[in-house]
């Protein structure tokens, strides 16, 4: 009998003991990039030359048509850890008819709970809170002194892309007693929505919330006009790759629409957000507040004008972090963990799994590509 191949895999990240010892159990001949920052890229592109058969990524390794030259007749998928995948060129990935994998799924309720919690650290001004506690700042109780923050129970939220966090973002703030304007310049979810309704009208028909509470899709003025939260969960699309590019979709003509009593907050792509307009939008008061996951570059440089001192109290920066919570990350069962779904993802390919056939493998992004074009007969 014909021996197996042994496949080489080059991970350009550490993803965790258990989906890494997976993988090795699996036969594979894993080297792993100990990190904790990114390989430089010609480590990347001299990596995919050397033969090897499969590549792990991150959001930080740019994958473009001369990764995949690189490859050419030997890399046979990319799985990327992340739902995200902005920083691989899917026409190139198409051209060079390679398959990329994500994480999709495995990170939005994750991802979600991330965003609402932001919402309440900003608005409850837990920061501020925990400085003068530990700067040995607090006076005494006082009805309203040094400062008070705002209600998110019964507020209104718009929701900027209604996806799945998007959607799942929505269940969390339902659960608030919010209403919810929502807002998807590409993707409406009607029947998500009228569910969402139902819900809100049985709890409030059964005593459990107090005031009555809705949800709509409206347009984007009404929403951002509206809202007294502004929570971002759109994919970041450029110019050309699209019509309804999401570039600098926050940016100071948008940040003018919203109430001056408003919060933004972001857990999906930090160019979605035009920082210099934010920090401005902060700095003059526009808006009230902001709470950052994800910035226009990573990691935020020192001298970003969202990290000017003036603006400290009222904008949350935190570390692309929303994803990384535990089983989130590392869990070796492909529907709980990043980690797990990313290692599946690559034995599927690599194993032919599912009959050998891309258009059937669940975490396959670029399906498109492996589609029998049909012919008139
Ligand atoms: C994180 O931002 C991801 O895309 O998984």
């Amino acid at each position: 009998m014909a021996e197996k191949k042994r496949f080489r895999v080059f991970a350009t990240s550490r993803i965790g003991d258990a989906a890494e010892n997976r993988l090795r159990e699996q036969g594979y001949d894993l080297e792993v990039f100990q990190g904790p920052e990114a390989p430089p890229r010609a480590l990347i592109i001299e990596k995919v030359k050397s033969g090897i058969d499969a590549l792990i990524t991150t959001l930080r390794d740019r994958i473009d048509a001369e990764v995949f030259e690189a490859g050419k007749g030997t890399l046979k998928v990319v799985s990327q850890i992340a739902v995200g995948f902005d920083n691989i060129n899917r026409a190139d990935a198409n051209k060079y008819k390679i398959p990329f994998t994500n994480t999709a799924d495995v990170l939005t309720e994750a991802t979600a709970e991330f965003g609402f919690f932001i919402m309440g650290v900003l608005a409850r001004k837990m920061y501020s809170s925990e400085k003068l506690v530990r700067e040995q700042k607090w006076p005494s109780w006082h009805p309203f002194l040094p400062f008070l923050g705002d209600e998110v129970t019964g507020k209104t939220i718009a929701i900027i892309g209604t996806g799945r966090i998007g959607l799942a973002m929505i269940k969390k703030c339902a659960g608030f007693d919010m209403n919810i304007l929502c807002y998807d310049p590409a993707y409406q979810n009607h029947e998500y929505v009228a569910a969402i309704q139902e819900t809100m009208d049985l709890r409030h028909e059964r005593g459990v919330q107090k005031e009555k509470t809705w949800i709509k899709y409206v347009e984007v003025e009404e929403a951002l006009r509206g809202a007294d939260y502004v929570s971002i969960h759109v994919p970041l699309l450029r110019e050309g790759e699209t019509d309804k590019p999401t570039y600098h979709f926050i940016n100071e003509k948008t940040l003018k629409l919203m109430k001056p009593t408003a919060y933004l907050i972001n857990t999906s792509r930090g160019p979605v957000v035009d920082e210099k307009a934010l920090a401005k939008a902060l700095k003059e008061g526009w808006i009230a507040g902001a709470g950052l996951d994800v910035f226009e570059k990573e990691p935020l440089p020192a001298d970003s004008p969202l990290l000017d001192p003036e603006i400290a109290d009222r904008c949350r920066v935190f570390h692309h972090f929303a994803s990384g919570a535990t089983i989130t990350r590392l869990d070796i069962d492909p529907n709980k963990g990043m980690a797990g779904r990313t290692a599946q993802a690559m034995i599927d390919v690599l194993e032919e799994n599912y009959g050998g056939d891309v258009t059937k493998m669940p975490y396959v992004v670029n399906k498109e590509a492996f589609k029998e074009v049909a012919t008139d007969r």
